[in-house]
């Protein structure tokens, strides 16, 4: 880069843009993927069959349905979502949460989360223009820290609150009764993010509409449908409405639309794949417990934490790479996530060749 380009754009690339790093997304060519909490399975021939058909007979010519009516009804169905509750949808809930940002934010705005949480909650939020407080979660279990976070929404006046249920990356859930505390005490919104809702029984779906600042977001990407790129947002239609006004036109384009509200009939194919994985996810959380040296946090994803021995992170990482099997390292990332590793659930076959990889690198 000239020195010129290189002025040009410190002159006018906000501050704090520049200051960020882009997101990072693993090389996982050749290895066995197992850092970024996808579902392992792909379809069953007979689907695909179906599936292929639909595509071939879907014109891409014409705009989308802008409001995707056909997927919404299926959505609300599928997922439980309360009558009378709205729905939005976004190229992931990743746009979900940049459509909240953007309508929300604005001189002194401040968004909050917990620590460590989601990252995409602080990154979009400074994309935004937000301010950002994360309230670091309690160290020993992960839990929330309900006096902290109530003082910190004293004090910051949070427009909205992200609280991820499950939390991603510490694969926990949080006590039912102390987001109802966060809810009742939230100056403004409150988001109850559940991408990881196919792998745990519990929900705040049902509870849409007690209260007036509670916001339900879920994502087809943890089911199985990842490369889709689906996020919904459901709740009351008076903040609805006023987030379809920041929304793109045909954000969700027709092949997704199609491709999931099929798929979704099909959800009997899905359920079967999330029941392996909740059931591989125990094995591996035992297996985990009997290995030297690591401490196994308790999970309702299709993720795990694990702690290694002080200071050897980097080294288990890098070790189990070289033994084909690509995990997310999570040491360095926060304070509380020292010599942390996260792997997601696999196939059996992958869990096998991961748990072999640890044994190794546990011995070294
Ligand atoms: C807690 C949480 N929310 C949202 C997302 C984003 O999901 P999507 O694929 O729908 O953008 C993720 C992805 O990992 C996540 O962990």
């Amino acid at each position: 880069m000239t020195d010129e380009l290189s002025e040009l754009v410190t002159h006018w690339v906000r501050p704090e843009i520049r200051a960020l790093s882009a997101y990072h997304v693993q090389d996982a060519s050749g290895l066995v993927k197992l850092d970024a909490m996808e579902n392992p399975y792909t379809w069953p021939d007979e689907l695909r069959d179906e599936w292929a058909q639909l595509i071939r007979d879907t014109d891409v010519n014409r705009y989308p349905d802008p409001a995707a009516r056909a997927l919404s009804e299926r959505l609300a169905e599928t997922m439980g979502v309360p009558q009378g509750m709205r729905l939005i949808l976004g190229n992931g809930s990743d746009e979900i949460i940049q459509m909240l940002a953007m309508a929300l934010s604005g001189a002194g705005r401040c968004a909050m989360s917990v620590d460590p949480g989601f990252v995409m909650y602080r990154m979009i939020a400074t994309f935004c223009g937000m301010h950002y407080v994360g309230v670091p979660l309690r160290a020993e279990d992960f839990s929330l820290d309900v006096a902290a976070l109530k003082q910190a929404m004293q004090q910051h006046q949070p427009a909205v609150v992200f609280l991820a249920y499950p939390n991603n990356p510490t694969a926990n859930l949080y006590d039912e009764q102390a987001i109802v505390e966060i809810i009742e005490a939230a100056p403004g919104l409150v988001v109850v993010d559940e991408a990881y809702a196919p792998f745990t029984d519990h929900s705040f779906m049902s509870l849409l509409g007690r209260y007036d600042n509670l916001l339900v977001m879920r994502t087809v990407s943890k089911m199985g449908l990842a490369g889709l790129r689906l996020g919904l947002l459901a709740g009351p239609a008076p903040w609805l409405d006023e987030f379809d006004k920041v929304r793109l036109p045909y954000n969700v384009n027709v092949l997704t639309q199609v491709s999931a509200e099929f798929a979704l009939r099909h959800k009997a194919v899905f359920d079967a794949q999330t029941r392996q994985i909740r059931a591989e996810r125990e094995r591996l959380l035992a297996a985990f417990a009997e290995l030297p040296g690591v401490q196994v946090f308790p999970s309702q994803a299709n993720f795990i934490l694990l702690r290694t021995r002080a200071g050897k992170a980097d080294q288990w990482f890098e070790g189990l790479k070289a033994r084909g099997v690509l995990i997310k390292n999570l040491n360095g990332a926060h304070p509380l996530l020292q010599d942390c590793l996260r792997p997601t659930v696999g196939k059996p076959e992958e869990n096998r060749r991961m748990l072999e990889a640890f044994a190794e690198v546990a011995r070294s």
